[in-house]
């Protein structure tokens, strides 16, 4: 019997560590810290609710199909917008509206590759792109990080056939944190160019970036668009994470292909979704300021917190955006030791197991925690839980 394309892959890895959950009952005085998802758990900023309510009630088209490839306007505040943050030239025209980042990605993938092709994956990788690459019978190339959580382009250079249709990269990085710099950005942006394959840029988390200015210079290049492909969320900006909006950047002739997909798929992006991403880039520039300066300080809180794990033989491999990276001390593998915290530290976070593939012994003593959702005080209290654990 022949194996669906489902079956070629596994299943969701935030929906199993949510089944660790069940049946257990956490003490009054010890309250699940839950530090498994990205997703913020806050509903938009309340201007942003009431503007949804209009939307809804005055917009007629907004209940309706719209272009596939999603709304005029937010194309071109798109375009706008990172033309001034990224320096360089972006056209409307170079921009595709889609039903979240994750769509973004199935899309390019389904237009770049066909049944046998590989892609390149810096590991530790975000488990749904491995998932959707196993699902499109698509070979996942393991890329090794340095100590630094970094990839390397050289070493990427070795990893590269004649079926390798593109590298992906994940800057600020899920699930380690880290900021790739701009010469890493670089120097693959040259390598894919010159070998001419993709080079795939999932900048998710580019609002939460320590740095000032552009992360990178990519968009400078007039020709950026022969070979970067850049996707982006609102999931995370504005809190839309139940509206389903994200963008995919790329050259016209590949968005013709994206738009098959996305038609076919889901005919357009969210209507009121992507009013409501329009909206927010127009009025919450201030009030994302000030969610990225809480997202810092709450980065600060890690590294001010860790000398207590450290002394425990911890080890703070990468930190930034919504992650921190650790390697804990334990003679024992990451997703044994994830479920006993459940159940013995109350906490819920994701092992390292669950961003790699499997056979690769790094992951077993490797965890990921997100951050985003517990203040200063709520970091605290986890490393302290974290300082107990006894194996
Ligand atoms: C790297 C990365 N890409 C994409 C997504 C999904 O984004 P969206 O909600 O826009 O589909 C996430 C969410 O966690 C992510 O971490």
């Amino acid at each position: 019997m022949t194996r669906s394309r489902t079956a070629a892959t596994f299943s969701p890895p935030v929906m199993e560590a949510r089944r660790w959950l069940d049946g257990v009952t956490h003490p009054a005085d010890r309250p699940l810290i839950n530090v498994s998802q990205a997703a913020p758990v806050a509903p938009p900023p309340h201007a942003l609710r009431a503007a949804l309510a209009d939307i809804v009630m005055q917009d007629s088209d907004a209940h309706l199909y719209g272009p596939v490839l999603g709304l005029p306007a937010l194309r071109d505040e798109i375009a706008q917008q990172w033309t001034r943050a990224y320096g360089g030239s972006i056209d409307p025209g170079q921009v595709g509206i889609t039903s979240g980042c994750n769509q973004a990605f199935a899309a390019v993938i389904a237009a770049l590759c066909d049944q046998d092709d590989e892609v390149i994956l810096p590991v530790p990788y975000y488990f749904n792109h491995r998932m959707w690459l196993d699902m499109s019978g698509v070979r996942t190339i393991p890329l090794t990080c340095g100590a630094d959580m970094v990839p390397d382009a050289a070493a990427a250079a070795s990893l590269i056939t004649d079926r390798t249709r593109a590298i992906v990269l994940v800057s600020p990085n899920n699930p380690c944190g880290v900021e790739y710099p701009a010469a890493t950005l670089r120097a693959f942006l040259d390598l894919a160019r010159a070998r001419g394959i993709a080079l795939i840029v999932d900048e998710t988390y580019r609002d939460f970036d320590s740095r000032t200015g552009a992360p990178h210079d990519l968009f400078s290049d007039p020709h950026w668009d022969d070979t970067l492909i850049q996707l982006y969320s609102f999931s995370k900006a504005y809190r839309l994470t139940g509206h389903r909006v994200g963008a995919v950047l790329t050259n016209p002739g590949l968005m013709a292909e994206i738009e098959k997909f996305l038609d076919t798929v889901a005919i357009c992006p969210n209507q009121i979704g992507q009013r409501a991403a329009l909206w927010g880039m127009q009025n919450l520039s201030q009030w994302l300021a000030g969610e990225r300066d809480e997202i810092l300080d709450r980065r600060a809180a890690i590294t001010d917190h860790f000398p207590a794990l450290a002394a425990q033989g911890w080890k703070l491999l990468g930190v930034g955006a919504y992650f921190a990276y650790l390697e804990h001390p334990f003679a024992v593998s990451s997703h044994d030791l994830a479920r006993r915290l459940v159940t013995d530290a109350g906490i819920l976070l994701l092992p390292g197991t669950m961003f790699m593939p499997e056979g690769d012994t790094a992951g077993e003593s490797q965890l990921r925690i997100a951050f985003a959702n517990i203040d200063r005080a709520g970091i605290a209290t986890l490393f302290d839980r974290l300082a107990k654990v006894a194996v």
